[in-house]
């Protein structure tokens, strides 16, 4: 585990705040008719005129700068030419490298009107991820983040998935530990302040299962239920959480 200094974290949080800049003028342009392939490459302009680099593009030959999950997709959906409609749901994932320094985080948004499960999904998944970032704080313990996950969300009737996990991050995209969504609580490493983790929950209306298709990087539900994503990046402060990329309320 690498524990970065005042200073590193400064840079993690103007790369994520890119990302976060990314995301919000991606929310402000998602309506019906728009294509994931036009969201693509609206950021990545956007990202290399903030002097950042894609950090997903060419990533163990990943082909674009975001992952574009709409409906049974969990993760990794790339980018297409297909028109989102009214009614879907669109995980948008984005990574970027800044002054040798990654940001990485992802939510979920829905297009037009979308049905109340769907809107229900969402805010699971993203209250999920905010009770996991309560549990970051010097000497909490890592598996307390999943299994705030794991609770919240299998309180609400729905399932997480366990094939991916968010990760350490820092001058790598990924680092160690990995941080798993799901688990009993009170175990694992302990947290120190100086520690940036990608806290990423991945969420399924049905069963958590998982299956890949043909081009290897579409992660979709086994059972074609709905999925959600939210990400962020997050340091352990001695103060306790810190979310980079957005300003402390
Ligand atoms: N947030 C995801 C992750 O941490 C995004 C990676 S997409 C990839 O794994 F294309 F870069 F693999
Ligand atoms: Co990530």
């Amino acid at each position: 585990m690498v524990l970065k200094t005042a200073g590193e974290l400064e840079l993690m949080h103007a790369a994520n705040r890119i990302v976060q800049e990314v995301l919000d003028a991606i929310g402000e342009r998602l309506e019906p008719g728009v294509t994931t392939r036009d969201l693509d490459r609206f950021a990545e302009e956007k990202i290399r005129s903030s002097g950042g680099v894609p950090a997903f593009l060419n990533y163990k030959g990943y082909p674009a700068t975001l992952c574009t999950s709409v409906n049974d997709v969990i993760v990794h959906g790339i980018p297409n030419d297909d028109p989102l409609l009214e009614g879907d749901i669109v995980g948008v994932d984005c990574g970027v490298l800044y002054q040798g320094y990654y940001g990485d985080s992802a939510r979920s948004f829905s297009v037009g009107q979308v049905s109340s499960e769907a809107e229900r999904l969402l805010e699971v998944t993203r209250t999920s991820l905010m009770l996991a970032i309560e549990q970051v704080r010097p000497d909490g313990r890592l598996s307390d983040i999943g299994n705030a996950v794991q609770t919240h969300v299998e309180a609400a009737g729905f399932s997480v998935v366990r094939e991916f996990v968010g990760h350490g991050i820092g001058t790598a995209l990924h680092e160690d530990p990995q941080v798993p969504n799901f688990g009993a609580p009170g175990r694992g490493v302990r947290l120190r302040p100086g520690l940036v983790l990608a806290i990423e929950p991945m969420v399924n209306v049905g069963t958590p299962s998982v299956k890949t298709d043909p081009d290897g990087w579409t992660a979709r539900t086994a059972d074609g239920s709905l999925s959600a994503h939210f990400e962020y990046s997050v340091a352990v402060t001695e103060d306790g959480p810190r979310i980079l990329g957005v300003e402390a309320a």
